[in-house]
């Protein structure tokens, strides 16, 4: 398969995933095992849940991460703060990047916003310098809308 066709295959795993399973927890764990599966080069995806003002680890797939990032920290909280999906092709050069795993070279994070409230972030991160492209970011973007057409995020913050 080509990258186009993974990332369409991840779509298609992860509409299987939400029609067959009602559980919350279950549904977006096992998203990010899809996500890891459809994708290379990722050394770390998972997601962030804005729990009062700070971001608190959700399931994930990758070494252990920070467990909280504090308003406006960081990547994800910038993709917060601004509410815009953040593209960083070299996370070296993006002031305040919090290193987590070492191997992160370049970093993805897509805002969860669904009725106008912000509930997290999708965070992908690649051991690779600009990694991701627009056709990916589009791909996510259309992967969180779709896990907000399906999920209550308030059972999970
Ligand atoms: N790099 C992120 C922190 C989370 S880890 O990548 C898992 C950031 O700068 O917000």
């Amino acid at each position: 398969m080509n990258d186009e066709e993974k990332l369409r295959y991840m779509i298609v795993l992860a509409k299987s995933q939400i029609s067959s399973e009602k559980d919350t927890l279950a549904n977006i764990s096992n998203l990010t095992a899809i996500i890891k599966a459809c994708v290379d080069n990722l050394n770390w995806a998972g997601f962030y849940f804005l729990r009062g003002d700070e971001l608190v680890l959700g399931p994930f797939q990758g070494l252990p991460a920070c467990n909280r990032i504090l308003p406006e920290k960081g990547v994800c909280g910038h993709a917060v703060k601004t509410g815009q999906v953040q593209m960083v092709p070299d996370v070296d050069l993006f002031p305040g990047h919090i290193a987590c795993d070492d191997a992160s070279k370049s970093e993805l994070v897509i805002p969860i916003i669904k009725e106008g409230r912000t509930y997290g972030v999708l965070d992908l991160d690649s051991p690779r310098r600009e990694r991701f492209t627009d056709l990916e970011r589009d791909y996510f973007v259309k992967l969180v809308d779709l896990l907000n057409e399906s999920i209550d995020w308030k059972k999970i913050i």
